[in-house]
């Protein structure tokens, strides 16, 4: 799985109930590095899952997952607090995964979720200064950094921006 053209099928769903277990195994399956730059949910017991899984179910979160044939879960990626003015996206996928296109092939399909499903004016993110393959792909998608943020340290993150409508 090195790049998009050599990529075997995958499939691509909404998180639903049962995904628990697997979300967990994902989760587990991260390396230091890109737990490092992402990490959404500081719990990752099943049970805290539970909780993350009913979010999605209920339309709290618009949360998708990227699957293996073997059903092996290799990205989740969402949209947190749909009813947020500008709600933020997160993205993680499992390295031996990453810098093969699709981390672009997914941020594009939530990006025309939230523009023509969710109707939404813009979309947030927050990404580290050091996560340098994140914030050029978010740049060339058209996210802007509008300030700065801390997450593992102070100001150690950009906060960025896409704006989907054009101003009236
Ligand atoms: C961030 C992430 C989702 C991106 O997905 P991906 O499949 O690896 O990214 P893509 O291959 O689609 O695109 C990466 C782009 O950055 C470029 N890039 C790769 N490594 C880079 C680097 N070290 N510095 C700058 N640019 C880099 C690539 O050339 C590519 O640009 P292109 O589309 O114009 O060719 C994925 O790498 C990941 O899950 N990382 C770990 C978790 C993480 O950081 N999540 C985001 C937290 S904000």
């Amino acid at each position: 799985m090195s790049t998009l053209s050599g990529m075997i099928h995958f499939t691509v769903r909404p998180l639903q109930l049962g995904d628990e277990t697997a979300l967990c195994r994902f989760y587990a399956g991260l390396s230091a590095q890109s737990r490092h730059y992402y990490e959404p949910f500081k719990d990752i017991s099943e049970e805290a899952f539970r909780a993350v899984v009913q979010k999605a179910v209920e339309g709290t979160d618009l949360s998708l997952i990227a699957l293996e044939p073997e059903g092996n879960i290799f990205a989740h990626f969402f949209i947190g607090n749909v009813t947020q003015d500008v709600p933020h996206l997160g993205i993680g996928m499992l390295d031996r995964c990453q810098n093969s296109g699709l981390g672009r092939v997914f941020l594009t399909h939530l990006i025309a979720l939230a523009r023509h499903s969710l109707n939404k004016q813009a979309i947030g993110l927050t990404v580290m200064k050091e996560n340098a393959r994140a914030f050029t792909l978010y740049s060339k998608l058209g996210f802007r950094v509008v300030g700065e943020t801390s997450f593992r340290s102070e100001n150690d993150s950009y906060e960025m921006r896409l704006e989907l409508k054009s101003a009236r």
